[in-house]
């Protein structure tokens, strides 16, 4: 009896190790997107989700030494705002919030998939 629920415990641990495996992206599974000011809530990504529904290259990028956006370098992903924290040439995408908006709300409108009202991204 014991060795049959031992053998049963290391089947569904297998089952489940390799279902793991299969369905793990890279990175945080989600994560939250803090809005500093807490002018509108935390934003919560599915990031998985969202990489298997699109590359890497498509929301991370580098910077190159003139300042430039430099291009997708596995490994080097980093939190939005070290770069976008206002100090950016261009202004349309200088801080966290322009640049997130601009490729959130970007994509998701192109896509004509995904939300673009403030109240289906900032829940409260
Ligand atoms: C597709 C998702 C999405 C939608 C739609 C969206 N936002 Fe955002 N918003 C974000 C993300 C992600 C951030 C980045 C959080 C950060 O500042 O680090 C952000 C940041 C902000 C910030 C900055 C907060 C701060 O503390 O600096 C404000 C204000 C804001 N959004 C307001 C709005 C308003 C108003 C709308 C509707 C017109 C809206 N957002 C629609 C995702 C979204
Ligand atoms: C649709 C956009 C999008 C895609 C696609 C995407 N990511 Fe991300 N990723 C994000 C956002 C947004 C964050 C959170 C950044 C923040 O908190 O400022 C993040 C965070 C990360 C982090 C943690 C970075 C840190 O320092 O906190 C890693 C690592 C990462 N992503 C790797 C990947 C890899 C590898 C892929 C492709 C297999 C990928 N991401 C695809 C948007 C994306
Ligand atoms: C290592 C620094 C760095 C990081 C980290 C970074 N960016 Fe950028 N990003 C840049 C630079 C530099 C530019 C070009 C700005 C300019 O031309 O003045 C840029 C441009 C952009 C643009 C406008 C061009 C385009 O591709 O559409 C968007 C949108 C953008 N970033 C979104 C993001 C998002 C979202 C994240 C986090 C998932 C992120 N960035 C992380 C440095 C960075
Ligand atoms: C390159 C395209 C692309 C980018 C960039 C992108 N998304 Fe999405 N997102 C999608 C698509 C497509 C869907 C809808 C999937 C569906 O309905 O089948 C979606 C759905 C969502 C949803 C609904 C829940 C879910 O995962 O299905 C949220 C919330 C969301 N996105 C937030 C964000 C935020 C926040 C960012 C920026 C940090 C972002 N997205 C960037 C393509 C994108």
């Amino acid at each position: 009896m014991a060795k049959k629920i031992v053998l049963c415990l290391a089947v569904l641990a297998m089952v489940c190790g390799f279902s793991a495996i299969s369905m793990a992206g890279e990175g945080p599974e989600t994560t939250t997107i803090d809005t500093p000011k807490k002018a509108k809530s935390t934003v919560t990504f599915q990031h998985w989700a969202h990489q298997a529904r699109t590359e890497c290259a498509k929301c991370h990028h580098t910077q190159n030494a003139d300042g430039t956006q430099g291009p997708y370098a596995a490994g080097k992903e980093a939190k939005c705002a070290t770069c976008h924290d206002g100090s950016l040439a261009n202004k349309k995408v200088a801080t966290a919030k322009k640049a997130a908006h601009a490729n959130c709300k970007g994509c998701h409108k192109a896509a004509k998939k995904g939300p673009t009202k403030c109240g289906d991204c900032h829940i409260k």
